[in-house]
């Protein structure tokens, strides 16, 4: 296990010197207000048992919503493990369904898109209205009315002018140990050497094996950087490949692999995400020469996956031109307590334990030249103890909530762009909390990042103004 305070994110780098404020308390609080024990009455429905008369019909009423919010993934080959794209599976599938819209846990968008922190982009977010159509017609006598076939799915959207790179074809095998009980996290060398200046503007991933690849991160590298003490990015990563000859790529707990000095991280993906564009005029740079390393996270969970292969596709675009360069920064200080003397963990057998750690902008900007930042997008991350997280903005002015998730749930990791960028000044504090259930673990929860360790990331894309 590496020991060495490298680099998961360039923000890693002057953390040390950072006041930071980071704390770990158990379960002192009301436990009522865990997001557990909202799906139990979320669901509860005023119009009482099924067979009441509630007008709806499934095809006018309730399919083209699920067509619109559902089908995607709910459909025969489709991610999702049954279809709700016909009257009969809708029915079979009607009352887990209930629980899932009032619980908004279906469709998966994980922060909270009710204007009362923050407004995103794209929102996947079912409106309350949607709900209570949906609730209501499993709460009645669940008429189906005329089908019709003039309904479809919308249209995921279409990378335009992408440069496509193929990951190996891989075997993963378990090889976490304590920090990753089910899975293997291996990197694979992209982009040897990027020819141009430019800017990455869009992703997507497309798994060869969607069982098993939990998420994919691409991460820029500066090939001169120091990477392994004395050794180059680029030595640092021939070197980690040649460990291993008779398997691709190399493991990588640690952003592109122990040592590695990581540049930025603008690719981050997980099941369900589809094609990502930056916001207008937006863009993270690579200049020429940089290398990507594709991080792919297999889990293993599944005895059954064990020996299947994956290739996955990594879809870039770039374009040598964008009007507002941004920085993507993986911050997690809960994780960096690693490299110090006292690593935190979290008590176990706790319904409720917070993690809470804080940055003072005006230690960050100056390292990008900026006396602001716009913060254009968020990505939240916790693994499997994780239960709510939440970032807020602290400064003279008062404070504002900057982003929250009520119900974590480690298979929908996603980035979330904003539809109006807040600014950010060196004189606001960042604050992110996270909350674990740790009832499940036998022993305290250690930072790490395996899906049986824990983390408190908030990743940020910014843009210096
Ligand atoms: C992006 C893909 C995707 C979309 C969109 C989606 N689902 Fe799912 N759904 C899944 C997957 C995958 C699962 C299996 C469990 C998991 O991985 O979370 C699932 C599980 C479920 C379950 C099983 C219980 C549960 O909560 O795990 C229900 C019910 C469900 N979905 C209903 C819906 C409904 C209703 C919609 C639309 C309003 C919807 N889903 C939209 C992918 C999706």
């Amino acid at each position: 296990m590496t020991t060495s305070a490298r680099t998961l994110s360039p923000l890693h780098l002057f953390l040390p010197t950072l006041f930071v404020l980071a704390t770990a308390c158990g379960d002192d609080e009301a436990p009522s207000s865990s997001g557990d024990t909202g799906a139990a009455t979320g669901g509860a429905d005023e119009t009482g048992e099924t067979g009441a008369q509630s007008g709806l019909r499934f095809w006018s009423d309730v399919a083209p919503l699920y067509y619109d919010n559902c089908v995607t993934c709910h459909r025969e080959g489709g991610v999702a493990p049954f279809a709700l794209d016909n009257y009969a599976d809708a029915v079979t599938w009607a009352a887990a369904s209930e629980q899932a819209v009032s619980s908004k846990t279906m469709p998966p968008w994980l922060v909270t898109s009710d204007g009362s922190c923050g407004d995103f982009l794209n929102s996947k977010a079912l409106s309350d209205e949607d709900i209570d159509t949906i609730v209501s017609w499993i709460g009645s006598e669940q008429a189906e009315g005329e089908p019709r076939d003039d309904l479809a799915v919308p249209d995921t959207g279409v990378l335009s002018g992408p440069t496509s790179y193929a990951a190996p074809e891989f075997v993963p095998e378990i090889v976490g140990g304590a920090l990753a009980e089910f899975d293997e996290y291996r990197c694979f060398l992209l982009e040897p050497g990027m020819d141009r200046d430019t800017f990455l503007t869009g992703y997507e991933v497309v798994p060869g094996n969607e069982a098993i690849v939990h998420h994919v991160l691409g991460i820029v590298l500066d090939p001169e950087a120091e990477g392994e003490p004395g050794l180059t990015n680029r030595e640092t990563v021939e070197a980690y490949d040649a460990e291993s000859p008779d398997r691709a790529g190399w493991p990588c707990f640690d952003g592109a692999g122990p040592e590695t000095d990581d540049k930025s991280i603008p690719v981050a993906w997980a099941p369900g995400q589809g094609v990502v564009d930056y916001p207008d005029g937006t863009g993270v740079a690579v200049a020429a020469g940089e290398m990507i390393v594709a991080q792919i996270h297999y889990n293993l969970a599944d005895p059954a996956n064990i020996g299947s292969s994956d290739q996955t596709t990594v879809n870039l675009r770039f374009e040598d031109e964008v009007e507002h360069p941004g920085v993507m920064l993986l911050p997690d200080l809960f994780l960096d307590t690693l490299y110090g003397s006292e690593p935190a963990s979290l008590p176990h057998g706790e319904e409720s334990v917070e993690y809470s750690w804080s940055i003072p902008l005006g230690f960050v900007f100056p390292e990008f030249g900026a006396d602001s930042m716009k913060l254009y997008g968020v990505l939240p991350h916790m693994h499997d103890y994780g239960r709510r997280i939440d970032m807020r903005v602290s400064g003279p002015a008062g404070e504002v909530c900057a982003a929250d998730v009520q119900a974590w749930d480690f298979n929908w990791q996603l980035m979330y762009f904003y539809d109006n960028p807040m600014t950010l000044t060196a004189d606001q504090t960042i604050t992110v909390t996270c909350t674990y259930n740790t009832l499940n673990a036998s022993e305290p929860v250690t930072p790490g990042w395996g899906t049986q360790n824990e983390m408190c990331l908030m990743g940020l894309f910014l843009v210096p103004e």
